[in-house]
């Protein structure tokens, strides 16, 4: 047995990895695969890694020392359950199996508790980065047992990205905790890819301008306080022109967006949590509504505003700034909103996640990378019970400073006739949670109204109802929520 570390699964997220783990001092990896062309064209490709290549499970698992450890790369659902199963027969107590896809959380969960009666361990590790970051450096958020992290840290540690001379990887809770966290990431990823989108939206819409000239305010956008990887990746998108039409790129994709799946999870999560991450939805949902052309084709004739959107001249840097502003301000809803669900999953679930260690592995390697994480992890080591991170002090001033601009930006939108979900939903979260009296109060008297749901006072103790079919009198009622 020669080697430390093994990768089954070599499409490109898997054979990029298996290279990165391969170019760091000290690693020798196994790598195994379903069919063996790929296996003998990785090995082939990269004769100075440090490959060995197995082609059955049995030879991966002679070929490793022990403890075992392997990373799975395929594709989530039955293809993992089937390699965890052949896995299961090879290995032994003490091995390590990483599942290293987009798993579903709770899979995740009932993997490790069946895997963990052999005496296996069993790891569910987020990775982000896509291809470049499997190769360079991604962000791994890892799950499972101590016992386990002991043998892998060392090892994820010398593969993850680095920032501020930190590695991007932490252990953060057991059983499913890692893959809960990776998928709230990608909600994160959909709401701050919505609100961009959005704000070239309004913008293209509202000055005329081309997107090579939108591309070069992203590109300085990129140089505040919104720098960020899908800020720059945007502006390069923004700037490419279509080599058979010599259109701009964006102007030739079809606009239906896209999606596999982790987004409608970390909604659906957040439902049954009851975590309002109404940006999050927003943004699953814009892909939804983009990407039904028979409903967008009958839906066209209806009217919109009579008059057409143009920002006068004048205040077209205004109006941009106005939508920076903006931009920044739901961005900071999303991460809060983000947090949230993940400190009530950890709540629910059992785990202990630290949420500032969270925020400090997203500072490099993953798609949500950004300056402003530095600012979460800065209000988490201040607070770290913090119970809403827009309330931290650095984010309470930004959004103080946005507001205006954020409203006026919404009020254009609704105006305008221009779509901006994401923008508003992230306004009226923040309206909403700021508020001293919401309306919450008349459907909880709705509720008493039709079926008895009883209400709380706010002079009193107990719970009531009225006898609304009867003489309207009030009496003390059992509580029924
Ligand atoms: C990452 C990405 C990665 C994947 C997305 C794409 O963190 O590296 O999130 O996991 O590219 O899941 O998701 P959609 O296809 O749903 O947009």
């Amino acid at each position: 047995a020669s080697a430390n570390i093994g990768v089954v699964g070599l499409a490109v997220m898997g054979s990029n990895l298996a290279r990165n783990l391969a170019s760091r001092e000290g690693n020798t990896v196994a790598v195994l695969n379903r069919s063996r062309a790929k296996t003998d064209e990785l090995v082939a490709a990269h004769p100075e890694a440090q490959f060995v290549p197995a082609f059955s499970y049995e030879e991966f698992a002679a070929s490793l020392q022990k403890p075992r450890t392997a990373i799975i790369m395929v594709k989530a659902g039955g293809p993992t359950d089937a390699v965890i199963d052949e896995l299961v027969k090879v290995f032994e107590p003490g091995d390590i199996i990483v599942d290293g896809g987009n798993a579903y959380f709770p899979d995740t969960i009932r993997r490790e508790k069946a895997v963990r009666s052999t005496g296996i361990n069993y790891v569910g590790a987020g990775i982000s980065g896509g291809e470049e970051g499997a190769l360079l450096g991604p962000s791994i958020m890892p799950g499972g047992s101590d016992e386990s992290w002991v043998t892998l840290g060392p090892i994820l540690r010398s593969i993850a990205a680095v920032a501020e001379g930190e590695p991007c990887v932490t252990h953060i809770g057991h059983n499913g905790a890692g893959h809960f966290v990776k998928m709230v990431h990608n909600g994160i990823e959909y709401a701050d890819m919505q609100l961009i989108a959005e704000a070239y939206d309004l913008i293209r819409r509202g000055t005329g301008k081309t997107p090579a000239q939108i591309a070069d305010i992203f590109a300085e956008w990129n140089r505040g306080e919104l720098e960020s990887y899908l800020i720059e990746i945007t502006a390069e998108v923004l700037r490419q022109v279509d080599a058979t039409t010599s259109l701009p790129l964006v102007d030739v994709i079809l606009d239906q967006a896209g999606a596999k799946g982790t987004g409608a999870w970390t909604v659906q999560t957040a439902l049954a949590l009851g975590t309002p991450v109404s940006g999050i939805a927003e943004a699953t949902f814009a892909r939804s509504l983009s990407s039904h052309p028979e409903q967008r084709a009958v839906a066209a004739s209806l009217p919109g505003p009579a008059e057409a959107f143009q920002v006068p001249e004048d205040q077209v840097d205004a109006f941009i700034e106005d939508v920076r502003l903006a931009l920044y301000a739901s961005k900071i809803v999303a991460y809060s909103q983000g947090f949230d669900e993940i400190r009530a999953g950890a709540a629910e679930y059992d785990w202990t996640i630290d949420l500032g260690a969270v925020s400090k592995i997203w500072r490099g390697g993953c798609i949500i990378r950004a300056q402003f994480l530095n600012r979460i992890a800065d209000a988490y080591a201040e607070s770290p019970e913090l119970p809403v991170l827009m309330t931290a002090p650095y984010f309470a001033e930004a959004l103080a400073r946005g507001q205006a601009a954020w409203r006026r930006v919404v009020v254009a939108a609704a105006q305008a006739g221009i779509p901006a979900p994401a923008f508003s939903s992230s306004l009226s979260y923040y309206d909403g949670l700021r508020a001293d009296r919401l309306p919450a109060a008349l459907v909880q008297g709705q509720r008493d109204f039709f079926g008895a749901h009883t209400y709380k006072r706010v002079d009193k103790e107990g719970t009531f109802h009225t006898l609304w079919s009867g003489d309207r009198s009030e009496v003390e009622a059992e509580d029924t929520h």
